[in-house]
């Protein structure tokens, strides 16, 4: 599908990224591969920051997540058992004609004259009375019982003759079987060339009949070689979604679409070696659970954190980098006791704070504690790297939206340049990330499916458990039973019976007493490549600078927090033709190198310079000055540091640069 140029916004940030060398269209040499994005130095370091940070901040500073770097094509068997081999898949609609797909739920509705042809009559390459009998009544032929009473109707015993010697030398002595023969047998005979697959396309405007009867007769000419168009019908149709939104063709009837990538291991092409890309990182971190568990000394509430590479077939990837068919994933899987578990352990779920950050972690907290927890420590992450919460909006899903094991989620969305107004003029946003609940789904079903216990021994559980009044041991052992049930019968194999999964939900209830769960997840699931997206766009800023002459230029300018922006500082001698500033710009960089991007530029004049990093989102630029030489001893080895985005111009110590430039960036 084409994209509409009607973002001028986009439009201008797609070519700063190129231009720039934030991100170049995939194999571009070649015309590009649509769906692939590849990125320049600039966006290289960008994306190299927002994945550290995210590190940084999901792991390493936290004492209760661990890191896993899993490979990307992995058994295929966890794919079966994550459903995405049966179920992921977007419904999609073909146009017959030109065999270009489109998601079901992308079709945009038209308005138009529609051409309808209810299908052919196959000539077989003859020119015979039948033919032309077919082709003087075509229009109006539209079913097959339509042909059959043309024929029947208009058939007479010279036609026979003429059209079937043979035939007719059969039943030419027989009264009764000519007169048969006429009436039902060449009817019926000559009715089966008729192939009645309609086929419609909707005017493009200006366009006359005979163009939709063109495309009708290069779809039917896939088919066979000389035919009649049958049944041609007009009619004017509104708010459709049924056509091509490029050829105008009428669209299949939509049909999953598997969004897996496919490969084969080894070097036999079958369906034993099939594998597939990952679609998200996640699944690797359920698979290897227990593994992280046992090696990092974790406990139960614990999450293990992800970043890598993801693949989607997607059918329509648009937006820029927004839909792409390889992206990178940053997830974390935060492993949790079930509610049961908490209110026998601690007496009862703490509650939900209505709105904001519940704080510190509580050993009492729920999944729903947890989960607000997460949108509220994702929330502070994206401000933290510079996007405020008015550019960021919340969608939380509907009971039609989640997924069928899921609780709930809270789709954290940026106010894309792209993204549509309501009926209000209100732009709520495009996801950037996912906070899902996901139950006990995902290890329940790799239990299963391996055959390895995937539960966790809680001795603390097994303790306060004892302790419990029966009353309190039914009631949570019922309410485990019934969600385990629950699952065990929406994931049932055919071969399953109710006495079964019975049995099953009962024994993963009793397994309380002993202290054994499967834990919950909750599931805080970012897009590398969407973020970057949204920083661009957040930090792009553009003004314009009249000179005295008149004559008006556009001053870019890329307004990232420090923290992410891709060069730190710009180290900057004053001229380039005079030695001991060059050497002095030097050592600066050379002390700062070791611990921030740095960007040495002595080419053009120093206001060249400056907009170059504006350009870049240099946030910081160091020059070194005649001053810095000791030309005004009081500011001997000082330099300027010009800021970004008010131009301002401080004096600083070199000895000062280093701590004052790592306190801005960290
Ligand atoms: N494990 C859950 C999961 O993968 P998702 O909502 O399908 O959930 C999570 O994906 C995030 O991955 C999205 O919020 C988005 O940021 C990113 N993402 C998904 N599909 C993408 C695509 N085709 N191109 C770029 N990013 C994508």
């Amino acid at each position: 599908m084409a994209e509409p140029k009607e973002n001028l916004q986009m439009e201008k940030i797609v070519s700063l990224c190129k231009r720039r060398g934030f991100i170049f269209q995939s194999s571009e040499i070649y015309g590009g591969i649509n769906g692939f994005w590849d990125y320049g130095p600039l966006g290289a370091e960008l994306k190299r920051n927002v994945k550290e940070l995210w590190w940084h901040t999901m792991t390493r500073q936290r004492d209760d997540v661990a890191g896993l770097e899993a490979t990307i094509i992995m058994s295929p068997e966890i794919w079966k058992a994550s459903g995405h081999v049966d179920t992921f898949a977007d419904l999609m609609r073909e146009c017959p004609l030109t065999k270009k797909r489109v998601r079901a739920d992308q079709v945009e509705p038209q308005s138009g004259t529609v051409i309808r042809y209810a299908g052919i009559f196959d000539c077989k390459g003859e020119e015979s009375l039948i033919v032309n009998l077919v082709k003087e009544f075509a229009p109006a032929i539209n079913t097959p019982q339509s042909l059959e009473d043309l024929f029947r109707k208009h058939i007479t015993d010279a036609d026979v003759k003429e059209m079937n010697p043979e035939l007719f030398e059969q039943a030419k002595d027989n009264p009764g079987k000519l007169n048969a023969l006429k009436r039902d047998i060449a009817p019926n005979y000559y009715a089966q060339s008729g192939q009645f697959k309609s086929f419609a396309v909707m005017l493009q405007a200006g366009k006359p009949v005979e163009s939709a009867r063109k495309l009708a007769e290069q779809y039917y000419s896939q088919k066979t070689d000389s035919f009649i168009l049958l049944g041609e019908s007009v009619e004017k149709i509104e708010d459709s979604i049924n056509f091509h939104p490029e050829s105008g063709v009428e669209l299949t009837e939509a049909r999953p679409f598997n969004l897996m990538f496919k490969t084969y291991v080894g070097p036999v092409e079958s369906e034993d070696n099939v594998a597939y890309l990952r679609p998200e990182t996640a699944q690797a971190i359920f698979a290897q659970f227990k593994n992280v568990l046992e090696t990092s000394r974790q406990k139960v509430p614990f999450g293990i954190g992800q970043i890598g590479k993801a693949f989607r077939n997607e059918v329509t990837p648009r937006n820029y980098t927004f839909r792409s068919r390889e992206f990178e994933q940053m997830e974390l899987e935060f492993f949790i006791k079930p509610d049961e578990v908490i209110e026998a352990i601690h007496g009862s779920v703490a509650t939900v704070p209505e709105t904001g950050h519940p704080g510190e972690p509580q050993p009492n907290w729920g999944w729903q504690v947890w989960h607000q927890y997460w949108v509220e420590e994702r929330v502070r992450f994206y401000e933290s790297i510079g996007l405020s919460r008015e550019t960021l909006g919340f969608h939380r899903q509907t009971s039609e939206e989640l997924a069928h094991y899921a609780r709930a989620c809270v789709d954290i969305l940026f106010k894309f340049p792209f993204s549509k107004k309501d009926a209000d003029g209100n732009i709520a946003g495009d996801e950037l990330e996912g906070i899902a609940a996901r139950s006990d789904f995902d290890l329940s079903q790799h239990q299963r499916f391996s055959g390895k216990p995937m539960g966790v021994f809680d001795e603390e559980l097994r303790a306060a458990w004892a302790k419990l009044p029966k009353e309190k041991q039914d009631d949570l052992w019922r309410r485990y039973y019934e969600n385990r049930k629950k699952y065990l019968t929406k994931m049932a194999r055919t071969d399953e019976t109710p006495e079964q999964i019975q049995k099953q939900a009962t024994d993963d209830a009793n397994g309380l007493a002993r202290g054994q769960y499967i834990p919950h997840v909750i599931e805080p699931s970012a897009g590398v490549d969407r973020l970057i997206l949204a920083l661009i766009a957040n930090a792009y800023s553009e003004t314009t600078k009249t000179d005295d002459k008149g004559k008006s230029e556009t001053i870019y300018t890329m307004k990232f927090h420090p923290r992410v922006a891709p060069i730190k500082v710009g180290v900057l001698p004053l001229l380039k033709n005079k030695p001991d500033l060059v050497k002095k710009a030097l050592e600066i960089r050379d002390l700062l190198r070791p611990w921030m991007n740095v960007y040495y530029d002595d080419g053009g004049s120093i206001g060249k310079r400056y907009a170059r990093q504006d350009e870049a989102g240099t946030p910081f630029c160091v020059t070194i000055d005649f001053d810095t030489l000791g030309e005004k001893p009081e500011l001997l080895d000082t330099v300027t540091i010009r800021y970004r985005d008010d131009g301002r111009q401080d004096r600083l110590k070199i000895s000062e640069v280093r701590d004052f430039l790592l306190s801005k960036i960290r």
